[in-house]
């Protein structure tokens, strides 16, 4: 058996004015320790030389204590391993159910007085099981092509980081972010995306998700009114929750979202979140009318615009569109964007570019949640873009994003033509496919997920009833044969749902 090292021994309570000699009070430690699991079998324990200067002892209380501990079989000593716990533990004190009864009893302990929760904490968790979310197999949102990504250059760049760092990348930094990083953003922003900004209004964030939180904290009062893309974003709608703002569903058509009903409905509301580049899910972009008007009402109305921009990257059959930032003549906008698509999800980068006036106050904000990002990875990645290979990198995706999209609308049409109707294949790493009337998306996708097929449900994207079902399919991680064979599980998920 692997033996585990000692260093992490829970601390040590001695009450060395009490009348049981220290031996004893050392046995009974150790044994409680190994009984309640703290400690567990193959731990490796400490020496009795080095115990007895931790406790600030004689060796003799903690000589005898080993011995006895020996003795019983709660400890056992290897050539050249020295002492550790018993693999096996002698009495019956580890049996299943005296480790269910022990637990039972510090549950009801715990549940003895209040445990309140506030409103927005409890809100957060009526999300129903995600099960379409516990593998990374075909289909699965958000997902790039890791095996494509340029593993060799990253880890130059991270070495060329990590052997001789400077202070500057192991000391405490700016909340907003590295400053080469924030140039290297505001940049790419300014050409790529039309974005108008400085490299002071770019804040550097754990992905875009603690954009949206931060955005939502510094700009949301509880119960606010937040219009919100009808079917939208479930990342937004959780981070505007921990604000306790209210929710109001605005339905999306073919040019993206209905600003006519917000106009109608009054200007009562702080907030819009809109993906006006490529509406999640469904796809489509914001027309050019609707941007004006939903930035006229804004400034109508004062409230913000929070535009997620999360994968304009990947256009394939038209020019990339410009940003609703770059529109924005009265810092309405806060322009949110992520590395996590083009990149990777676990590097978690992400930015959002701030309206001059409040940057103080999502800096604060910042510093308030976990101060800022690991300086390493905004210094490697700022390497990774100044040196070219970021644009390198996405010219490749897009091509590779084109020949995966393809295969799976080919596969969808071929296997599944008269089950799905797909939508929103124009751009990104996913598309949606709408299922016949009637049937169960979150069935389906559980039968899916049963099958290593991860396909989210179009349903879990309404804050109101859906009409129809459907499934959000990633394809940016799937290969050809991955894609292939996802179908084919796919198709038999669906019939088994209708059967
Ligand atoms: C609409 C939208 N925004 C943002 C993100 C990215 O989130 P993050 O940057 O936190 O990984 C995603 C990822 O799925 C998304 O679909």
């Amino acid at each position: 058996m692997k033996r585990i090292s000692a260093s992490f021994l829970p601390p040590i309570a001695l009450a060395y004015r009490s009348k049981t000699p220290m031996y004893r009070q050392l046995y009974d430690w150790f044994r409680r320790a190994i009984i309640d699991g703290q400690m567990r079998p193959g731990q490796r324990v400490p020496s009795t030389r080095g115990l007895a200067a931790e406790l600030k002892m004689s060796r003799i209380p903690v000589l005898n204590a080993y011995e006895q501990l020996l003795a019983e079989g709660y400890f056992e000593t290897f050539v050249g391993a020295g002492t550790c716990v018993a693999r096996s533990i002698p009495d019956d004190t580890l049996s299943p159910q005296a480790v269910k009864a022990r637990k039972g009893m510090q549950e009801k302990v715990g549940k003895l007085g209040p445990r309140r929760m506030s409103r927005r904490g409890a809100a957060l968790t009526h999300v129903p099981a995600q099960s379409w979310l516990d593998n990374l197999g075909a289909f699965r949102v958000s997902l790039p092509a890791l095996d494509h990504f340029p593993i060799g250059i990253w880890s130059k760049l991270v070495a060329r980081h990590s052997r001789r760092p400077p202070r500057g990348i192991m000391a405490y930094s700016d909340a907003m972010g590295y400053p080469p990083f924030r140039d290297a953003i505001a940049e790419y922003l300014g050409a790529v995306r039309g974005v108008r900004c400085e490299a002071s209004q770019i804040l550097v964030t754990t992905g875009s998700q603690q954009a949206l939180q931060i955005s939502a904290q510094v700009l949301l009062d509880p119960k606010d009114r937040v219009w919100m893309e009808e079917p939208g974003y479930p990342g937004a709608r959780q981070a505007f929750m921990t604000a306790g703002a209210q929710l109001i569903p605005v339905r999306v058509d073919h040019d993206g979202m209905n600003v006519a009903e917000i106009i109608r409905r009054g200007p009562d509301a702080r907030a819009v979140y809109v993906t006006p580049s490529h509406q999640y899910p469904m796809g489509m972009t914001m027309s050019a009318t609707r941007r004006m008007l939903l930035l006229n009402w804004a400034v109508r109305s004062g409230a913000w615009i929070i535009e997620d921009d999360y994968d304009s990257e990947y256009r394939f059959g038209s020019r990339p569109i410009a940003s609703l930032q770059g529109l924005d003549t009265d810092g309405r906008v806060i322009y949110i964007g992520t590395f996590s698509k083009v990149m990777f999800p676990a590097l978690r980068l992400g930015y959002a570019v701030v309206p001059k006036d409040v940057v103080a106050a999502f800096s604060a904000a910042r510093d308030a949640a976990d101060i800022f990002s690991s300086t390493l990875y905004q210094a490697v990645l700022t390497d990774f873009i100044r040196e070219g290979h970021f644009a390198r990198h996405i010219r490749r995706m897009r091509m590779l994003y084109m020949e995966r999209r393809r295969a799976l609308v080919n596969a969808i049409q071929s296997q599944m033509g008269d089950m799905f109707e797909v939508i929103g294949a124009e751009a990104g790493m996913h598309l949606v496919a709408l299922l016949p009337p009637g049937t169960d998306d979150v069935a389906v996708s559980r039968k899916a997920a049963e099958k290593g097929i991860s396909a989210i449900p179009l349903s879990t994207c309404y804050l109101e009833p859906p009409t129809t079902g459907g499934l959000i399919l990633g394809y940016g991680g799937a290969n050809a044969h991955q894609i292939h064979d996802g179908i084919r599980k796919l198709r038999m998920s669906i019939q088994d749902q209708i059967a």
